[in-house]
């Protein structure tokens, strides 16, 4: 009775018009992708590969349980930065010996595997994403540890990651270390810091100083084997429990490590779920390509949730956020959605109650942006406005339940926020080759400086150069069109992925799968104070 019906014509010119504009931008993606795949490039690669040693999704591939997916995060980290594309790291959840985990991985190819701003940023997402759902960690290790030059940005504030292995260890989380070369300085407290530690024989070293170092420091000569080797960690100082043979059997060593962990995640999985009644490829056919023409999110929710059957709450109220329940891959999820792109406060209202029923019900939320935001205007003002989005907002930040963000078309403004943006701390938020999100939109915030500019010479009594203005609009315009894609979003960290339409259903059932290792428990009470 609540399954949902269709509108799309996928043999419309307007379907094969949005088709065509979202696979010209996945191809774009998987250019950038692409570059993160190579790591360092064919010459590190092949050195790598002479020194006998796995490449680090090699090394991931070995560790997981067959056939089993890799959801990996964070791929595009560093683009548009001066660090190459995936900022020397790989990061993702995946199945080790039936628990899924949480792995970090360095590439080694990468300028020895060091550490640069974008690495940590990337570290510290997945370590976030452990923490909070609950998942395992382990880190594959072989890293010439902080990126020296760039050794201002990252060695105060790097500290951190020692400081979250221990506190997850400290939380029951199991923490994993498997050693396959260089961990030097900060890089010997991931293996100090971890509950279990495999270090393979002859080629890690682990030590605080390397031997120059300890030259210079104490005038002592020694050799990176009695210093840091493997054997020496195992029969001597302890540091490693495990010693590997090889790459290959420490890999096969971490799983049985996993195995032994007795872990129990909080929540049964659920029984096979029905697949959505339409076909999910279908989803290349729903955003325009101009995000002003707005679309029905229905026609997404019909893709991806459970035998396309959505329960929709207050249906006729508030009518530009879709609003209900439904299931995706048996977990129960409540589902807001923008329609017509603008918040108003009937809205915002609507979200509010929304949020404490799916808290009250211990029911995880699914967040699809296509917002503009809230609606601005003397008639919105006095009706409100501000308070109705604070009620929003206040719900979203106050929610217990795990929270999912897809954005999928415009997410701007304080709808960004009120929609569970990156700063209110979804579990996952991935974004889709058709997303933009800025404080506005381009044109209007060209728009709003150039007026803002012209009153300012007005007030001064100086004339204002309409041909500079028409320049400098143009060049912000611009400006805050590149700004606002994924590829740029995703670079700086403000997602855990950009991702093909066609794959929500299965990413999203990955992301609860993970978040139900965790207790999943709404707030009962704990809002803030709700403005009426
Ligand atoms: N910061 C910046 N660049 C680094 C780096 C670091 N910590 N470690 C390595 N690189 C660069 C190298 O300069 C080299 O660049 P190039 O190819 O343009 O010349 C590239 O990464 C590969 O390094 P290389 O030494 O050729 O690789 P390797 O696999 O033979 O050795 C290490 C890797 C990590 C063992 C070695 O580079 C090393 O000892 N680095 C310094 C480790 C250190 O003391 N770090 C400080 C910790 S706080």
């Amino acid at each position: 009775m609540t399954v949902l019906a269709s509108a799309l014509d996928p043999a419309s010119a307007e379907y094969a018009a949005h088709r065509d504009a979202m696979l010209a931008k996945l191809a774009e993606l998987d250019t950038e992708q692409a570059k993160a795949l190579e790591g360092g490039g064919a010459k590190y690669v092949e050195r790598h590969r002479k020194r006998g040693k796995l490449l680090v999704r090699e090394r991931i591939e070995l560790l997981l349980d067959p056939d089993t997916p890799f959801l990996e995060l964070s791929p595009l980290a560093a683009w548009g930065s001066e660090y190459p594309v995936g900022a020397s790291m790989v990061t993702g959840i995946g199945v080790v010996a039936g628990v899924e985990c949480l792995i970090t991985a360095n590439d080694p190819t990468v300028r020895g595997g060091a550490s640069n701003p974008w690495t940590l940023k990337k570290a510290f997402r997945a370590h976030e994403i452990g923490h909070a759902n609950r998942l395992p960690s382990i880190h594959l290790v072989e890293s010439g540890g902080a990126d020296l030059p760039s050794q201002k940005e990252i060695f105060i504030p790097g500290g951190a990651l020692f400081k979250h292995l221990t506190r997850s260890s400290a939380a029951g989380i199991p923490t994993v270390a498997v050693v396959f070369g260089n961990s030097t300085a900060g890089g010997a407290y991931v293996p100090g810091m971890c509950d279990h530690v495999i270090m393979v024989k002859g080629r890690a070293k682990v030590f605080l100083g390397g031997p120059p170092l300890v030259r210079m420091a104490t005038g002592e000569e020694s050799d990176d084997e009695s210093l840091g080797g493997a054997e020496m960690h195992a029969r001597t100082s302890g540091l490693a429990d495990h010693l590997a043979e090889d790459e290959r059997d420490a890999l096969r060593q971490a799983r049985r490590v996993v195995s032994r962990l007795n872990w129990r995640k909080a929540h049964p999985d659920p029984a096979p779920a029905d697949e959505p009644k339409y076909d999910p490829e279908e989803l290349l056919g729903v955003v325009p390509g101009d995000l002003r023409t707005p679309f029905d999110p229905r026609e997404v929710i019909a893709r991806v949730v459970d035998a396309s059957d959505f329960d929709e709450f207050k249906p006729l109220y508030g009518t530009s956020l879709v609003t209900g329940w439904a299931a995706l891959h048996g977990y129960p999820v409540g589902v807001l959605a923008n329609a017509q792109g603008v918040l108003f406060s009937a809205e915002s209202q609507k979200a509010a109650q929304f949020i404490q029923l799916a808290n009250q019900r211990d029911i995880p939320l699914l967040f699809l942006h296509n917002t503009t935001g809230y609606m601005v205007g003397k008639e919105y003002e006095q009706g409100g406005i501000i308070k109705h989005g604070a009620m929003m907002i206040n719900a979203v930040s106050n929610s217990r339940v795990p929270h999912l963000s897809v954005l999928m078309g415009a997410s701007y403004g304080a709808g960004h926020y009120g929609m569970c943006g990156r700063a209110y701390d979804p579990r996952f938020l991935f974004a889709w080759p058709s997303a933009k999100s800025a404080v506005m939109g381009p044109q209007q915030l060209a728009g709003v400086l150039s007026i803002v500019a012209r009153q300012s010479a007005a007030a001064k009594g100086t004339p204002y150069d309409d041909d500079a203005d028409a320049a400098l609009r143009a060049m912000v315009e611009q400006q805050i069109e590149s700004e606002s894609l994924p590829m740029f979003l995703s670079g700086r960290l403000y997602d855990d992925g950009v991702i093909d339409p066609r794959d929500t259903r299965t990413i999203l059932g990955i992301c609860l799968s993970a978040l139900h290792t965790a207790p999943v428990e709404g707030a009962r009470g704990g809002f803030g104070v709700f403005r009426m």
